[in-house]
């Protein structure tokens, strides 16, 4: 498809021995392959991303094709053209050929039809951006510029561009940014190498998201809605959704692209639009990223594997006593002000750990096997009964966080993927493998639509801050709760620090860590018991 066109020689490349004439006739045919080939392999292309265009396309030259064959407008049309070269016996021939064998034949003349008009529009298009190449000097040291081999509209304010580099490198396209925009009179969002380091992906923008926004600037130019939490800035506007709407949410990215931020502003917001809420948040590295929430009175931190079980058996305990509740009520979903029972939160962020499949002499695989089975039960159920899961991790894959689970989570927010593999499964595209390397720049996807956006960041100390005024206001009972908070009993902290301690310890301890599992599991086992309690509150 980059085949050396006319554009691109060098004028010592003519060759000598030909005539004027022969010369510009092999040009053209030349230009002609060229430009046909392009627009073909376009057109082609074209076919393959948008099949119902396609099918519709064929359904109407099928229709045409056999409509001129009944009325002969063809034939009339060639008589027309050509009166003296067809004479009649070659026209009945035609006449008498199979509908198939016409179809054949205007398929094939559309086709190079439109194969040559595409062809002119991509071969126009590149020259206009290989001129604006020019213009700012980005060229090789042959003086080649980069060539255009493809174009698509991401949404309707983004344009992406692939470029073959000609061997100008991501630094030079990287640091040529202000004259790009200024050529493409667009915000370069994104300079990223396309299927291999020879290739180039320019995204364009009408406006450019923000590199950073801050959690107290999305605050003052948009308020929380009750039981709202912020997505992030998108170019038009400041995203929040509903948790009840959503309702679970599952979070993921690449190391350091931002998730655990996201999740604690994400919990932040929720704490401060909701008036009546529960957060049990799992933090299985020590407690330490989720240390800063424990200040407020409705949220409980969780730090190792056995109090998280113990925590989601309580939350199917509370899920299916709000169910009895609902259906001896005639009711549809909680509404905590009408039921005085509080939506509850459970976050997890490096859901990894919590869920991964381990070896069978792991002392917390049966630990990892029942938050599995306990996660997904509340995924399914948990929206009418105002239980939401919010799920962080780093890969989403069969291993780590349940098929069933992540297909019972359609609320999304994916940062970049280091694989397309994780884009796909995560957006069922690979838009999150080409996001650009900003930290907290991230895909929200909802349903069918997807949106970028700029997550708003948030400090510890905001968060310590914001924490204690909610303190505060516990303490002046403006906030009140219905029900008390799950606490997790001393015995079972006990044998949960016992099993931890096990867990780190060496592995030929197996016996031991296997009875301090099963110990840990009956006293999981008995928050069933203790359930009841809980429900009748
Ligand atoms: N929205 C944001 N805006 C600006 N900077 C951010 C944003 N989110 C995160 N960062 C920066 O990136 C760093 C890493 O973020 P974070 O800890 O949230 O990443 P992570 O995806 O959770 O990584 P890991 O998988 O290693 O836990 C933060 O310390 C912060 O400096
Ligand atoms: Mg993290």
């Amino acid at each position: 498809m980059q085949g050396k066109s006319s554009y691109q020689q060098s004028p010592s490349s003519g060759r000598r021995g030909d005539s004027p004439a022969a010369r510009i006739i092999e040009d053209v045919l030349q230009e002609t392959v060229v430009v046909f080939g392009m627009g073909f392999s376009h057109f082609v292309k074209l076919l393959f991303q948008k099949p119902i265009y396609a099918g519709i396309a064929a359904f109407v030259l099928y229709g045409t094709t056999l409509f001129c064959c009944y009325m002969g407008w063809h034939l009339r049309l060639l008589v027309w053209m050509a009166p003296e070269l067809l004479g009649t016996k070659f026209l009945t021939w035609i006449y008498h050929q199979s509908v198939a064998s016409h179809l054949c034949v205007a398929s094939g003349l559309l086709t190079v039809c439109i194969s040559v008009v595409l062809g002119f529009q991509l071969r126009f298009t590149r020259t206009k951006y290989q001129k604006l190449f020019q213009a700012i000097g980005l060229t090789n040291k042959v003086g080649e510029c980069p060539v255009l081999v493809s174009h698509k509209d991401i949404d309707d304010k983004r344009l992406q561009l692939n470029f073959d580099t000609r061997n100008i490198g991501k630094a030079r396209f990287e640091a040529a940014t202000s004259d790009l925009e200024a050529a493409f009179g667009k915000a370069v969002e994104s300079i990223e190498h396309g299927q291999n380091q020879k290739f180039i992906l320019l995204t364009l923008t009408e406006k450019k998201l923000p590199n950073y926004v801050g959690f107290e600037e999305v605050c003052t130019k948009e308020k929380l809605k009750p039981y709202s939490f912020y997505i992030g800035r998108a170019l038009d506007t400041v995203v929040q959704k509903d948790i009840c709407d959503l309702p679970h949410m599952l979070i993921a990215g690449t190391t350091g692209a931002g998730k655990s931020c996201f999740f604690k502003q994400t919990l932040v917001g929720l704490l401060q639009s909701s008036p009546h809420m529960q957060m049990y948040l799992i933090d299985l590295k020590a407690g330490l990223e989720m240390i800063d929430f424990v200040d407020a009175p409705n949220v409980r931190v969780i730090k190792n594997m056995a109090d998280a079980v113990y925590i989601l058996k309580k939350m199917k305990l509370e899920m299916n006593a709000r169910f009895a509740y609902l259906e001896k009520e005639k009711l549809k979903f909680i509404e905590p002000k009408r039921d005085k029972r509080e939506r509850i939160i459970v976050a997890v962020d490096e859901a990894s750990v919590l869920y991964m499949k381990r070896s069978k002499d792991d002392p917390e695989a049966n630990l990892a096997a029942q938050a599995q089975r306990l996660t997904d039960d509340l995924s399914k159920l948990a929206r009418a009964a105002g239980i939401h899961l919010i799920l962080a991790t780093q890969k989403v894959s069969k291993e780590i966080v349940a098929t069933s689970i992540q297909e019972n989570i359609s609320a999304r927010m994916c940062f970049k993927m280091n694989t397309l593999q994780g884009s796909l499964i995560m957006l069922g595209n690979k838009d999150a493998s080409e996001l650009p390397d900003t930290k907290g720049r991230g895909i929200w996807s909802l349903g069918n639509k997807l949106t970028v956006v700029q997550a708003p960041y948030i400090s510890d100390v905001d968060i310590v801050d914001r924490c204690s005024r909610i303190k505060a206001e516990f303490a002046k009972e403006v906030r009140k709760l219905y029900q008390p908070m799950i606490e997790i009993p001393v015995q079972q902290k006990a044998a949960s620090s016992e099993l931890e301690n096990a867990a780190n310890g060496s592995k030929s301890a197996n016996e031991t860590d296997a009875n301090t599992a099963d110990s840990v599991g009956d006293l999981a086992n008995a928050a069933d018991a203790e359930g009841d309690e809980v429900c009748n509150l």
